[in-house]
């Protein structure tokens, strides 16, 4: 695992930034995985700034989400495929048709949830696999206990969880959906390169456990520390827990010139 420790909010934006719009430039279909939540936004401006600029052009992309909520009209400006098409798609010139989520209306949601790892398998799986992190460690939305093996499937959301996303149900935690589907942990084990950002006072404690704490089912995000892969971006806020922090901080200044994050 790699840790990044960017000066503030806006350089941990450019830093992840950077490592989607290389893949976009050198992969010849790349397969983005996106996340909600307000962390990624700073890097999606600058994607979207970089496309309006003439500079990046996603027109070969195709974009997987990471999970949606089950029991949301799909209109609904909170739902993640209505965010991610608001807040970035939409904004860019990848296709809408090649934005892909969880079926969260089907009939069957264990089959749907089958039939979206098939897709992303289908797809070529996923290049670089962009993350929040919750403040109880999820990612995606696998709560603490999910197996570190889990595939696509339905979950049952926290009350940490609701009430920390209640925020974006006018701050009415009984509004957020209790249940949702994700992409389990052994999906997202699946891309290529694991790209998390956290930023800021709230994030110290499960960015500090998923690092440099035990691999456990009950900080999900410490089963970065399996992937061969994985770039952890944090601000200097975010990273304020972490013991190794001069070391990450040694090894990014000297890090070799044909090393790419
Ligand atoms: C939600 C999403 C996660 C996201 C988390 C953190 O629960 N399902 O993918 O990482 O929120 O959100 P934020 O980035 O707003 O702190």
């Amino acid at each position: 695992m790699e840790v990044v420790i960017a000066a503030d909010p806006d350089a941990a934006a450019q830093v992840v930034a950077d490592v989607i719009a290389h893949v976009v430039r050198e992969r010849p279909a790349p397969v983005l995985g996106l996340a909600t939540g307000s962390s990624p936004l700073g890097a999606y401006r600058r994607l979207i700034d970089a496309h309006e600029s003439g500079t990046l052009s996603f027109a070969h992309a195709s974009a997987v989400l990471l999970d949606e909520y089950v029991g949301l009209p799909a209109d609904h400006p909170e739902a993640y495929r209505t965010f991610i098409r608001r807040e970035f798609t939409d904004r860019i010139d990848l296709p809408t048709e090649r934005v892909f989520g969880p079926d969260v209306t089907a009939a069957d949601l264990p089959d749907a949830c089958r039939r979206y790892d098939r897709l992303i398998a289908d797809l070529g799986g996923v290049d670089v696999q962009l993350l929040g992190i919750g403040g109880d460690g999820h990612i995606g939305f696998n709560e603490p206990s999910s197996s570190l093996a889990s595939r696509t499937r339905i979950k049952t959301l926290t009350d940490t969880t609701r009430s920390d996303n209640a925020r974006f149900f006018e701050d009415d935690e009984y509004d957020v959906p209790r249940h949702v589907v994700t992409q389990g942990l052994g999906t997202i084990l699946e891309a290529r390169h694991l790209l998390m950002i956290a930023t800021g006072a709230s994030k110290v404690e499960p960015i500090a456990q998923a690092v440099e704490g035990p691999l456990t089912a009950m900080c999900p995000a410490s089963v970065l520390q399996l992937h061969p892969h994985a770039t952890v971006v944090v601000d200097e806020a975010a990273a304020s827990g972490l013991r190794l922090a001069d070391y990450y901080r040694e090894a990014y200044t000297h890090k070799p010139d044909w090393q790419q994050l």
